[in-house]
């Protein structure tokens, strides 16, 4: 089953941005959906607007940091639907500053919604995929893991978000060379956005009380790195709606890299270019000195 033609989809963090552009275009594309995300409210607006496109759907409210709830998740697509021809590990957070001014309770969040929910919903979903592959030799399933230019790149003063979006790319390329073991049916993809306007400098919202460190108010490199990202986000030229049709793009033509931007890549040609020098890393600011000005001048105002 191709997922550009009917199939099923399970779309983590389905209730806004780039996984409520793939729930519109999963629609469009005649597939079953289940919709997972934690935020209640948020969810069933989303699956209402997508049953109103007329595609069958299955809310699912989770924290995706959470093996039982992620394992419920597969159980209950299998049940509804039977196994997925798409998987989106998608839902995220962000979380900024200097890396050393993280709360653990700032890690253990960040680690667990954007890289463990990522690897509990490989870890559950790929057998089933394999499991239907096995069975129906014209099956095609696709995992596509939301990552971040912040996993090719270590810009400064982005803390933990870099550290997980890395370790997504490595997850992403070794369930690839993985998957290409044993399958030819069922292929992995990595999505590498930019700066999109989403929800995601808005990330607090999603942050569950336990979460949070009783009494953190927080730092200056903190409140920096949310107005940097606040503003970057916001001003992004490149939609979701059209961050979510690469996603189908790059499915269709089995193509496991999605970028948005892809000009954002000299970055990541330097960054190769220092380690295969030995060169200490570059600045990242050198096509953009004034920006690196300002950074270290909020910063060490405070100082
Ligand atoms: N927008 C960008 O500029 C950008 C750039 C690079 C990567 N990303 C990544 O894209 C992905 C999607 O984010 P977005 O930009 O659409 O932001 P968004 O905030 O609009 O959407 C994220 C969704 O994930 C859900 N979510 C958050 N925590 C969850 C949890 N514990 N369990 C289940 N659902 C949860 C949220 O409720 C929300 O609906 C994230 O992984 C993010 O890190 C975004």
């Amino acid at each position: 089953m191709n997922p550009a033609r009917g199939g099923v989809a399970v779309i983590t963090g389905a209730a806004s941005g780039f996984g409520l552009e793939a729930s519109r275009i999963a629609a469009g594309r005649g597939m079953k959906i289940v919709m997972a995300d934690v935020q209640a409210q948020a969810l069933q607006t989303a699956r209402a607007e997508i049953e109103g496109l007329g595609a069958q759907v299955l809310p699912f409210q989770l924290d995706v940091a959470k093996a039982a709830e992620v394992e419920a998740l597969a159980a209950a697509t299998l049940q509804r639907f039977g196994a997925p021809t798409f998987v989106f590990n998608n839902a995220g957070v962000g979380a900024g500053g200097l890396i050393w001014e993280h709360t653990l309770k700032d890690w253990e969040w960040v680690v667990g919604v954007n890289l463990m929910g990522v690897a509990h919903g490989v870890r559950v979903f790929t057998p089933q995929m394999l499991a239907a592959a096995q069975a129906d030799p014209s099956y095609r399933g696709h995992i596509v893991n939301t990552a971040s230019m912040a996993g090719l790149l270590c810009a400064p003063n982005m803390g933990v978000y870099n550290v997980v979006k890395h370790a997504v790319v490595a997850l992403s390329e070794t369930l690839y060379q993985d998957l290409s073991l044993v399958s030819e049916q069922v292929h992995a993809h990595v999505l590498c956005p930019f700066f999109v306007p989403t929800g995601i400098h808005e990330s607090e919202r999603n942050r569950p009380a336990e979460m949070s460190e009783a009494q953190a108010a927080p730092t200056r490199s903190q409140l920096v790195a949310q107005a940097m990202s606040s503003k970057a986000v916001s001003s992004g030229k490149v939609t979701a709606a059209q961050v979510a049709q690469f996603v189908f793009d790059a499915m269709d033509a089995n193509r496991f890299y999605i970028f948005s931007h892809p000009l954002s890549l000299a970055g990541v040609r330097t960054r190769l270019e220092d380690i295969m020098s030995g060169r200490n890393p570059s600045d990242p600011f050198a096509a953009k000195p004034e920006l690196g000005q300002q950074l270290r001048a909020a910063l060490q105002a405070a100082r």
